[in-house]
């Protein structure tokens, strides 16, 4: 009997780097460049909940916009959202590997986790790929409170959110 569940193998090696993005940073950016040198065809899909009160910077409509200027350049990648659980998504895209990228040891355990939970849940697979060690200490959540206090970020996020970041905060002052 083969190992490998027949689905596995038949559905191709198109993957889903799923996340919040909130916004993209240059972390992300690198861990989705090297996937889509890996994999035939990768979707970046910003996952949310309709039923809980956002709680992100960016709509979910900002945030799709940032990815798609963002994404340009990667003929291979294409840009999603999904309000739900990721299995039930792949399900749908009849898709199986997903893409999570890993920047130090702490990010492992809660990686790990949903790894696992995911593939209880779901016939799938989580692909780790590790981002550059210049981009290890870059979160979209520290990105945001750099920008808040006018901050600058253009070395660690895509010029997209970089942008977008900018507008956002046009009216935060820095001190003299
Ligand atoms: O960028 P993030 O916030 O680290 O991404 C986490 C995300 C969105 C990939 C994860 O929370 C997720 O998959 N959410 C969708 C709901 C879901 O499937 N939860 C169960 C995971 S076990």
């Amino acid at each position: 009997m083969s190992k490998t569940p027949k689905t596995l193998e038949t559905r191709g090696m198109n993957a889903v780097f799923p996340g919040s993005f909130d916004p993209i940073t240059s972390g992300h950016m690198d861990v989705l460049t090297r996937a889509s040198r890996i994999f035939d065809h990768v979707t970046v899909t910003v996952m949310h909940n309709a039923r809980k009160r956002s709680t992100h910077l960016f709509s979910l409509e900002e945030r799709l916009e940032i990815l798609e200027e963002a994404t340009r350049h990667l003929p291979n990648v294409s840009v999603d959202s999904f309000g739900g659980l990721l299995v039930d998504y792949m399900r749908q895209q009849n898709r199986s590997i997903i893409v999570r990228g890993l920047r130090a040891v702490s990010d492992y355990e809660y990686e790990l986790q949903i790894a696992h939970l995911n593939r209880q849940l779901g016939d799938v697979e989580t692909v780790f790929i590790m981002a550059a060690t210049r981009w290890s200490f870059v979160s979209s959540s520290m990105v945001r409170e750099i920008a808040s206090y006018g901050g600058e970020v253009d070395e660690i996020v895509p010029q997209a959110s970089a942008r977008a970041l900018r507008l956002k905060f046009a009216d935060v002052q820095r001190p003299e």
